[in-house]
């Protein structure tokens, strides 16, 4: 990329008419996945990084926002990635312009920068100690394990989502912390609501602002007494090493714990709950794939995950603001501009990945860009989410392999690709 002038406050300068091909509109976000690709298709053909308008219906609109780039392409997404400096985070990172206030309250050191964004970062890592990780991966074999028993035995079908996906990541999240077992109910409401501002279900009568504060409240809410907690008498989990925490001579405040306290709320249990949801429905449209993982699962489970995440998709878009003048897939970027990278559109590429709408577990490599496209900002809980997806598809498969998923039905809005139900039928556990 060419560099020549330091961060300057966005300009209309330069910019082409908006695409006539739309991905902003609320009527593009309404339809389903596959019509979608249609659309990114198009572009990834005809116009990579396509100069797009303002998100429709945004829930903090700003009048003079000119648009943003809308970049499609695997190759891009990850020299975007890749590169903190010229792409920044800490202007926000949604797609939606949503308000300064909520950003503080749920994003944390996802929309930062380096030099707070690495140390956060390594802070929170460093919490995963070897043993941790350990103890991490047996807890989540056995609770695997109990949460199929829970429901293997019964007439022989469930609602997916309430009784299954969500249950490994919200108990594993709710380990992690510390959350006593009552409150994590309302913990996985609250970090759904936090993402729901575009489903007119979620909302109700409610406007996003209504629901996504309320969701942010009573999350800092509970992060707070389990602080009080922590430091009162320190335990053995990351909460602890947060709270004691100290970088460059200062203390995390309770706040800032707070918000990495939704922030992981919501990172580490619904990418993984949507991602079990997509994948029970993919082995029911593909089931020649489920049967050749059966077959040899503990071999050929470490690379059919990554077509878990890739297949899935959940997080469909992040953005960063460029802070200086640039190229990227022959457009000229200036300072200011918004950048939202499109990831399921990345994973669908097909000059990176061949038949790209199969779901091929024995797909080898798989450079999919499901957890980020690389750099500073990769998934921190890729690990963590894959060693649940193999644990749970392992009892799922081992247990009741004929399952059958009905039709998903999806939530409204342009950030997660996410199922709020759908069915789930199986022959019953003797
Ligand atoms: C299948 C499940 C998951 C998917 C698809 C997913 C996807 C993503 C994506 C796309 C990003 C942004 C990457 C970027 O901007 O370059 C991200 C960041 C992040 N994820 Fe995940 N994630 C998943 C599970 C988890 C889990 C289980 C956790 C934690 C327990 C987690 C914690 C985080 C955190 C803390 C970040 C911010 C990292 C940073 O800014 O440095 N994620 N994830």
């Amino acid at each position: 990329m060419s560099v020549d002038t330091d961060f300057i406050p966005a300009t209309s300068e330069d910019k082409p008419e908006h695409s006539s091909i739309d991905v902003s509109s609320k009527t593009f976000w309404a339809q389903t996945s596959e019509k979608r690709d249609e659309t990114f298709a198009r572009l990834r053909r005809e116009d990579p990084v396509s100069w797009q308008r303002p998100v429709q219906d945004a829930v903090n609109p700003d009048p003079d926002d000119p648009g943003y780039w809308a970049v499609v392409k695997h190759a891009e997404i990850a020299e975007v990635s890749r590169d903190s400096k010229s792409y920044i985070s800490g202007q926000g990172v949604l797609f939606d312009l949503l308000p300064p206030y909520f950003l503080e309250l749920s994003q944390s050191f996802l929309a930062m920068d380096p030099p707070r964004h690495d140390h956060l970062r390594r802070l929170i890592s460093s919490a995963f100690t070897p043993k941790r990780v350990k103890r991490i991966e047996e807890q989540i074999k056995v609770a695997a394990r109990e949460i199929v028993d829970s429901f293997a035995h019964e007439s022989g079908e469930i609602e997916f989502v309430d009784r299954c996906g969500k249950q490994l990541p919200t108990r594993m999240f709710g380990d992690m912390f510390g959350v006593p077992d009552e409150l994590r109910e309302q913990v996985h409401k609250s970090a759904g609501d936090v993402v729901a501002w575009a489903d007119p279900e979620t909302l109700g009568d409610r406007s996003p602002d209504e629901v996504q504060i309320e969701a942010c409240q009573t999350l800092h809410g509970i992060a707070k007494e389990l602080i009080d907690a922590r430091r009162a008498k320190p335990a053995d989990d990351l909460l602890s090493s947060l709270v004691q925490a100290e970088i460059e001579g200062e203390k995390l405040t309770d706040f800032e714990i707070g918000s990495f306290f939704v922030l992981l709320s919501v990172a580490g249990t619904d990418t993984t709950k949507h991602t079990s949801a997509f994948t029970v429905k993919a082995m029911t449209e593909f089931p020649d794939q489920r049967d050749w993982l059966r077959e040899d699962y503990d071999g050929r489970i470490k690379t059919a995950v990554e077509e878990f995440v890739r297949y899935a998709s959940p997080v469909m878009t992040f953005r960063r603001t460029a802070t200086l003048r640039a190229v990227l897939g022959g457009k000229k970027i200036i300072p200011g501009d918004k950048v939202v990278l499109f990831y399921p559109s990345g994973n669908y590429d097909e000059d990176v990945f061949d038949e790209p709408t199969k779901f091929d577990l024995s797909r080898d490599p798989n450079p999919h860009v499901g957890f980020g496209g690389g750099g500073t900002h990769f998934c921190l809980g890729n690990q963590l989410a894959k060693s649940m997806l193999r644990a749970l598809f392992s009892e799922l498969l081992t247990r009741i392999p004929d399952f059958e998923a009905g039709e998903p039905e999806l939530l409204g809005t342009n950030f997660m690709r996410a199922v709020k139900r759908m069915p789930f039928r199986f022959t019953p556990e003797k």
